[in-house]
Parts: C-alpha cells; sequence; structure tokens
C-alpha cells in the first residue's frame, strides 16, 4: 500500500511526512493532518494543478494488512472510490493475495458477532465488479471484497473521533502484540466505561477465543467519543477467523498468563478478573452466557454463512477443543 500511494503521489515510499500529507485529510477519527503552507514540499495547496490533484486521488489512510479503501455509495446500488476528494463513508477491504477468502470469513464472523449482541457496524459483501473506480491491484484471492461503513464519520461527513489502544498507550503500531494484557485492557475500560462496557468487552473477549482469532492487537480496539468527550467501546471490526489460515494459531495478547486458546479455562478468566480487579462473578457469568450463545448460534446458522468448506471445518473444529 505504501508502495501504490508512493508511487501515485510521485514521491519515495519512505518520504513519511509526504505521504502524510496525501492522506491527512482521511484518518481515522476527527484527525486530520495538513502541512503548513509552503513547509510540506509537496504541493497540496490551492495552487495545485488538476492534474496535481489527480495524484492525490486514492485515499487509504487506515492503517491494517489488507488493502483498503474509503468508498462512497453508489446511488444505484455498490460502491465506488472517489477519484478524488475526501474519501468517502465506507471501508472496503479487499480480498487477500495469499489467504484465501478473508472476506467472506470476516462477513461471517461479524455477522455471527452481532447475532450474539456485539455491536457492529453494517457489512455487506460485495463482487469486485459492482466497485468503482478499483485500481488494478493484480491477483486476488477471491472475486468478493467485504464493505464496512464508518463509525467515525457522521451524516455530512462529520468526524467522530476514535483512538485505538496502541494509541491509548502510547505504543507503536510495531509493538501491537506487546505490553498490554487482554486483562490491562479489562480494567481501563472497566474504569472508564462501568459496567456496560465491561460486558461488551468481555463478551467480545470469549468470542475472540470461541472463532480462533489471534489477530486481536492493540489496534483492532478503539474508543470512540461519541459527544467528543465520554470514551465508549468503538462498534467492533476486523473480527476474522484466523485459524483456518494459520492452525494452532494462538492470542494477539497475554489473557492472564497464557495466549494458548485450549488453555483457557474459566479459571484463567477468574485469576484474570482477579488481578484486574474486575468483577468475578460478573465476569464469569458474561463468559458463560457468550460460549452458550455463540456455540448455539455457530450451530444453527454455520450452513447459512458464505465460507468455505476448509474454514467451516476448521472453526467448527476450534469452537469444541475450546473449555469454556
Ligand atoms: N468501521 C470502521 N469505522 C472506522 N474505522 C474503522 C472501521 N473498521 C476499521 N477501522 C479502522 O481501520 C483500521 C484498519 O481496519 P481493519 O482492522 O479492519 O483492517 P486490517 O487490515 O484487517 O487490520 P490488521 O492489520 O489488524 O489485519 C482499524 O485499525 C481501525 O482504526
Ligand atoms: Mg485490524
Amino acid at each position: 500500500m505504501r508502495n501504490y500511494l508512493a508511487q501515485l503521489g510521485n514521491i519515495k515510499p519512505t518520504a513519511e511526512f509526504k505521504l502524510i500529507t496525501l492522506l491527512g485529510e482521511d484518518l481515522p477519527g476527527a484527525v486530520t493532518v495538513v502541512p503548513l503552507r509552503g513547509n510540506s514540499g509537496l504541493s497540496c495547496n490551492s495552487t495545485d494543478t488538476e492534474q496535481d490533484e489527480d495524484k492525490h486521488a486514492y485515499r487509504f489512510s487506515l492503517a491494517g494488512v489488507q488493502l483498503k479503501f474509503s468508498a462512497v455509495a453508489k446511488p444505484r446500488g455498490g460502491l465506488t472510490i472517489p477519484a478524488k476528494g475526501v474519501g468517502g463513508d465506507w471501508i472496503i477491504k479487499l480480498p487477500a493475495q495469499n489467504y484465501m477468502h478473508v472476506p467472506e470469513n470476516e462477513f461471517a464472523m461479524m455477522q455471527l458477532a452481532s447475532m450474539i449482541g456485539i455491536p457492529t457496524p453494517e457489512i455487506r459483501l460485495i463482487a469486485l465488479e459492482d466497485i468503482g473506480g478499483l485500481p488494478e491491484m493484480g491477483m486476488l484471492a477471491g472475486g468478493s471484497a467485504l464493505a464496512v461503513k464508518r463509525f467515525d464519520r457522521a451524516l455530512g461527513g462529520r468526524r467522530i473521533h476514535v483512538e485505538d489502544f496502541a494509541q491509548v498507550y502510547n505504543i507503536y503500531p510495531d509493538k501491537k502484540y506487546e505490553g498490554v494484557s487482554f486483562g490491562n485492557i479489562a480494567n481501563m475500560i472497566w474504569i472508564l466505561t462501568g459496567e456496560n462496557g465491561l460486558k461488551d468487552f468481555i463478551r467480545r473477549l470469549t468470542f475472540t477465543i470461541l472463532i480462533g482469532n489471534g489477530d486481536m492487537h492493540l489496534k483492532n480496539w478503539s474508543f470512540i467519543y461519541l459527544d467528543g468527550k465520554t470514551a465508549a467501546l468503538s462498534p467492533a471490526y476486523d473480527m476474522v477467523s484466523i485459524i483456518p489460515y494459520i492452525p494452532n494459531d494462538k492470542l494477539a495478547l497475554k489473557l492472564y498468563n497464557t495466549r494458548h486458546m485450549q488453555s483457557i479455562s474459566m479459571e484463567v478468566f477468574r485469576k484474570m478478573s482477579q488481578k484486574s480487579q474486575l468483577p468475578q462473578h460478573f465476569v464469569l457469568q458474561i463468559v458463560r452466557d457468550t460460549v452458550d450463545e455463540a456455540t448455539t448460534l455457530w450451530k444453527e446458522n454455520y450452513r447459512h454463512f458464505e465460507l468455505s468448506a476448509h474454514s467451516l471445518q476448521c472453526i467448527d473444529k476450534h469452537i469444541k477443543e475450546i473449555r469454556l
């Protein structure tokens, strides 16, 4: 993505200030980055020529591994990546180049999450041919992309601030698997957002273990500030079952003393609650309820999800191995 953007902007991939200038109006949350006139070395101001504007056409400033673009809904269905101007209020996550059917997997897992009461943004699985303005990206593993409605943009494009937990803890993105445990996050959520927030977090954490999602690192959890100052957990995103691609994958962060999903028992949750000063009975009850609801809903619905036979088999096997 970095190389691709650098090519479009006609700059070096290592020119980070110039890259952020290109993307500065389409960042997550309510932050914008604009150059002081004349200081950036890059023509991003009103003296731009039409041709220069076209160079900063594509906007995809959201961090992460998969290729993604901001997009706007077309009046007659489908989505389009705007040719210029600030990106839209949808995110399109393209199929990966090496892992098969990630969009279908994420679509199914987000649907299951929503069924058990985890707040999720609106999502759609769309055929690549229904996306307007998609640049040539080479070979992609599958013909569908996942479209996710942005929760950091309100009607009329108003920006709603969000910050992920790497930002909250002042940790650099390349340390997103380190330094903080799920217990630490739970404690912060409990203190800042109370019972409702804690319930939501524990439910998501249990769901993460059940579906075998080893990638819920610090940047996959965010606070949202709907009124500009009160923190709440943002809607969930990036919920994918990783075990079809990486068998025996481990949790992204430690839960009490382990990352090994099959070793997590109620006792591990009890110890985590004790260590992180959480209300134990409350936490354990949410874990139990989530396991019951998620396993029942999985059994009732797995045939209806658009998952590959391989993913389906791996997830089903994994759920049965969890000892919660
Ligand atoms: N619905 C949304 N609304 C607003 N921001 C979002 C939304 N979904 C994701 N984001 C932001 O975009 C970033 C990248 O999205 P996401 O985590 O889905 O992509 P990814 O490439 O799969 O990431 P990873 O590196 O974890 O694999 C997130 O860290 C978050 O900041
Ligand atoms: Mg992510």
